[in-house]
């Protein structure tokens, strides 16, 4: 079987994970609804709790990288949001985020030079449009299938615009995903892949088109109620059949365990003060993208819903 492949084990990346010790960690402005200037978490809890993800994600059997933190880059602990990782066909390619906000664009000259310390090659997205990498852009390789279609969310982070440079840089098909409720301002929030047959998906957070988009390209959603969407429960990370999740109701947790997967609670309620969870707090290092057999804005298999919100038509 080739490297990477989504199995009944998982979604055949996840193994890997750079994750930044949250030491300098607060809410010191307000860039999504769950930030108030008022509640500022806990800072020894908010150790403790990376602590213990760190712990559990290694327990799952991933390995676990560090970026330093930095003082003065409070949202550098979500680390998903540095950019996209693509280790396909033994490449080490990092696609850097253009940051929305101005409090967290100077995060990226530290995302870069981590990379880039260790042999990765920088591609760039063109300057304009803001991008917010992993917590915007997940893959999904239904089973049997050659490669992976990377949905990507936009409107409050991302632009749409920046989905089709990033189809052009991978080679690989983009199906865009607007993001409707401020409240599921990341594509993280509202998806995560779980196998090559199943993802959590918090419909709350999209539209009608990319509710059918979901269901087009995942053979057994499992869907989220509103309190599991609203507790972060689509935040969570997978490593093989363990899912480490923010918090999980009791029907959340047996269906993932009629599944097969182990649920493994993993709070985060510091960093869920500003607007993060376990996916947030980690970058996979193993994603395996770049394609070369669909290398457009691919729109094919949605084609008769090409005319409504959220689809960009083929150039
Ligand atoms: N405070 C951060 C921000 O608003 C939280 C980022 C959450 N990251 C994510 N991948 N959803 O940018």
């Amino acid at each position: 079987m080739a490297p990477g492949r989504p199995t009944a084990n998982g979604p055949g990346w996840g193994r890997s994970y750079l994750v930044s010790p949250p030491d300098y960690f607060t809410v010191a402005y307000e860039i999504n609804p769950y930030m108030h200037l008022q509640v500022i978490p806990d800072h020894e809890l908010a150790m403790e709790e990376h602590q213990t993800m760190v712990s559990l994600l290694r327990r799952a059997g991933a390995s676990v990288e560090r970026l330093e933190p930095v003082d003065g880059l409070p949202d550098l602990v979500f680390t998903a949001n540095a950019g996209l990782v693509d280790r396909a066909g033994g490449a080490s390619r990092f696609i850097p985020s253009r940051f929305r906000h101005p409090e967290r664009q100077a995060e990226t000259p530290y995302d870069i030079a981590w990379f880039s310390a260790r042999g990765f090659d920088i591609d760039h997205l063109p300057p304009e449009e803001p991008f917010e990498g992993a917590g915007d852009a997940l893959p999904f390789e239904p089973e049997g299938a050659s490669s992976p279609v990377l949905l990507c969310g936009y409107r409050t982070r991302s632009s749409i615009t920046a989905h089709r440079a990033l189809s052009d840089l991978l080679g690989l098909p983009v199906r865009s995903l607007e993001l409707v409720d401020d409240r599921y301002y990341h594509l993280d929030l509202v998806f995560c892949p779980l196998d090559g047959r199943r993802a959590i998906v918090a419909p709350q957070g999209l539209d009608r088109y990319g509710c059918r988009v979901i269901e087009e390209l995942v053979p057994e959603p499992i869907w989220l109620e509103d309190d599991e969407a609203a507790s972060f429960s689509a935040n969570a990370v997978v490593v093989g059949t363990t899912v480490l999740i923010p918090s999980c109701s009791p029907r959340l947790g047996r269906l993932l365990e009629r599944a097969g997967l182990e649920v493994v609670p993993c709070p985060v309620g510091e960093f869920q003060k500003a607007g993060g969870g376990v996916r947030c707090l980690t970058l996979a290092l193993d994603m395996e993208l770049a394609g070369s057999r669909r290398p457009l804005y691919d729109t094919s298999g949605t084609s008769q819903l090409s005319s409504e919100q959220g689809c960009v038509p083929p150039r």
